[in-house]
């Protein structure tokens, strides 16, 4: 594989195309628009700004990283990918939409890949052009921090598809899990409810949203709260995967929190949009409640 195609330059988007780019790949960055795409790339552009001011890589890894990913403004340009990862807003219609058009362009060796954190691979593959070289390659936030990918194989995924993917997952540093094609697969199938169990419990009055993250900070070791991590993956996109866990297992054990509900009705999705259960337009996330 020499060149990867990266469909969408949000926060994932970007961030895969910044780890691609620093293995050494080419990378073609798209997003609804070449403008969108690149604020993508001067997101990346700041953030590699900072590794070389904490001497992490020097001015010529950060150049070289930077010269390799050029953006477009569709993916009509993806012709010459070797694989293509989509990581586009997480809505079904939405990535089916993608498939249908970067499927006109694709050659027929190459692999598609989608970062769905919980859309079933095998439903998916029904709208790639090939089901057989469709997998699953769900990266975690922020990408260049975090050290996993997971791969879940469709039904139709061939073996060939998997090496191919688990190579690429190495060549970029990551640790790979294999799941199968369950809601949630691993990461989210344990994470959500943990963080819809900490909004119950605010909602219930168990404690202040303050003392429920740093009770998971302190006594679990965990690098945030899951009151502050849910507004770091967005509140809506939590919401999303907890509806995928609660429809696609039946089990009312995922019914989503009531409290968490009412936010993303509000409009109050997290970091992305400003507030969440915190305040995220300072320098430090501060406490709505
Ligand atoms: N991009 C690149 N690097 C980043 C970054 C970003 N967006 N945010 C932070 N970093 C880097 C910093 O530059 C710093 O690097 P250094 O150690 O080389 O100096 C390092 O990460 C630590 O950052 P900070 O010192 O600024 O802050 P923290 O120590 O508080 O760490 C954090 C920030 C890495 C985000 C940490 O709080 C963390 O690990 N939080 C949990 C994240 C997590 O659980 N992510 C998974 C979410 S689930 C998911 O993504 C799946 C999806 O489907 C929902």
């Amino acid at each position: 594989m020499k060149i990867i195609g990266v469909i969408g330059a949000g926060q994932m988007g970007a961030g895969i195309a910044q780890v691609s780019a620093a293995a050494g790949y080419d990378v073609l960055l798209s997003d609804r628009d070449k403008p969108l795409a690149d604020k993508g790339v001067a997101g990346i552009a700041k953030i590699l700004a900072r590794s070389v001011e904490k001497e992490k890589i020097s001015t010529a890894d950060r150049d070289a990283t930077l010269a390799r990913i050029k953006t477009v403004g569709s993916t009509a340009d993806f012709g010459p990918c070797d694989l293509v990862i989509e990581a586009a807003t997480e809505r079904e219609e939405i990535k089916r939409a993608i498939f249908a058009e970067v499927g006109k362009v694709l050659r027929t060796d190459a692999i598609l890949a989608s970062n769905t954190s919980s859309i079933p691979i095998t439903r998916l593959a029904q709208a790639a052009p090939d089901a057989s070289r469709f997998i699953g390659v769900h990266f975690f936030n922020p990408v260049p921090v975090m050290g996993l990918i997971e791969l879940i194989r469709g039904l139709a995924t061939s073996d060939a598809t998997l090496a191919a993917v688990e190579a690429f997952g190495r060549k970029l540093g990551k640790e790979i899990v294999h799941a199968n094609d369950a809601p949630g697969f691993i990461v989210n199938r344990v994470l959500m409810p943990m963080i819809n169990e900490a909004i119950f419990a605010l909602g219930e009055g168990v404690a202040t949203m303050q003392d429920i993250d740093a009770g998971c900070r302190l006594g679990l070791n965990h690098p945030m709260g899951p009151i502050t991590l849910a507004d770091f993956i967005g509140l809506d996109t939590c919401l999303e995967i907890i509806r995928v866990l609660h429809s696609g297992t039946g089990d009312p054990k995922f019914r989503p929190a009531p409290l968490l509900v009412k936010y993303v009705e509000a409009g109050w999705t997290g970091k992305k949009s400003g507030r969440g259960f915190y305040d995220w337009t300072g320098p430090e996330p501060v406490p709505t409640r």
